[in-house]
């Protein structure tokens, strides 16, 4: 009885085993470290929010931090020269303006680590928005994007030292799931996806590696303004994910770029997101890639119950209404 019960027990954990086996020959890209410390880190939005957190925490690590942002640029460089002793390069340029983005770039030599993080956010529905907002949110979030990723580029291929280095960009988790309200933010977001998967196919060769980070809601200014206009609704569905701190959500994607990571979630709502839209997206570790191949229709059923939830909430809204 005891023998038949442990041939059935290894007749179930050998599968297991096997694809675990597989996957550390498949994963691709290779796992990979980015060394930080004497690097130059360049991150936009640094002014404020998340991108200040990001960039005070590179600044302790010993990187030569630069920050590009509109406004309260001083502000920022004081405070971290007086909470870490550091001084950091700031640049004031619009990202949405390739020639000043080019300009700025060029101004400080080659980067290491990019961190495109500026970003505006606007929960309205599709209908409250006029175009030109809608063009704006896209302008600053997504094309912005590939102004920061065309400026810097020819100077990241050319790097003297020959060590890896990081492009990673400021999602949400409005970036793995839509959410009434964020259709344009939700928009861009999700273009940041298409983005970054298909950008690491194209710099993979020059060792250079692409991270794509899903905050949840964050304590920031951006945040504040948002939520004064922000619809019912979207208030009520977004409750289902707590709130984080700046700092506290800076740690998790710094680390997650240092390790080179593509998708870097935030807290456990993003890893189940992760998981249940990892699609075709890139996966370094075998481990990751195992949870994702046994758990995606489990998880997947979690998120169905979720949506049924969302709609539940919205049906209601409408009978009172
Ligand atoms: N807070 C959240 O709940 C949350 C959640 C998920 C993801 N995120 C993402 O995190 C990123 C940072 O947001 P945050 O919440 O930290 O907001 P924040 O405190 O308002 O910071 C936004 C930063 O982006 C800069 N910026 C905005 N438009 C710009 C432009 N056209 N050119 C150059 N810089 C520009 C701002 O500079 P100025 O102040 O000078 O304009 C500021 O430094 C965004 O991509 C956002 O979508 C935020």
């Amino acid at each position: 009885m005891a023998d038949s019960n442990l041939s059935s027990l290894a007749l179930c954990i050998l599968p297991l085993f096997m694809i675990l086996i597989f996957l550390k020959f498949i994963v691709r890209p290779h796992p990979v470290k980015i060394p930080v410390k004497s690097r130059h880190v360049f991150i936009t939005g640094g002014s404020s929010g998340i991108g200040l957190a990001l960039a005070h925490q590179a600044a302790t690590e010993g990187a030569r931090v630069t920050i590009l942002a509109l406004d309260n640029l001083e502000e920022a460089k004081d405070y971290i020269r007086l909470s870490t002793g550091i001084d950091v390069t700031i640049l004031k340029a619009d990202v949405c303006d390739f020639e000043a983005v080019k300009e700025a770039v060029e101004s400080v030599g080659p980067i290491d680590v990019l961190v495109c993080n500026q970003g505006v956010i606007v929960a309205q529905e599709v209908e409250n928005l006029d175009v030109k907002e809608i063009g704006r949110i896209i302008d600053v979030n997504l094309v912005g994007m590939f102004n920061l990723v065309k400026a810097a580029l020819p100077g990241m291929k050319n790097r003297s030292d020959r060590k890896p280095v990081s492009i990673a960009f400021m999602s949400s988790q409005g970036g793995q799931v839509g959410i009434y309200g964020y259709t344009a933010y939700s928009a861009s977001k999700f273009g940041l996806r298409g983005l970054a998967e298909a950008l690491q196919q194209e710099v993979i060769a020059a060792d250079i590696h692409v991270s794509l980070i899903f905050p949840p809601e964050t304590y920031t200014p951006a945040l504040a303004k948002a939520k004064k206009s922000m619809p019912r609704l979207t208030s009520t569905i977004t409750a289902f994910s707590g709130a984080m701190q700046a700092n506290e959500v800076a740690k998790k994607a710094w680390k997650g770029i240092k390790s080179g990571r593509f998708s870097i979630t935030c807290n456990l709502e993003g890893f189940f997101l992760s998981i249940v839209t990892a699609g075709v997206s890139p996966q370094r570790s075998y481990l990751m890639a195992f949870i994702e191949v046994i758990f995606a229709g489990v998880v997947r059923l979690g998120v169905l119950c979720v949506q049924w939830s969302w709609y539940r909430t919205i049906e209601k809204f409408d009978e009172v209404k």
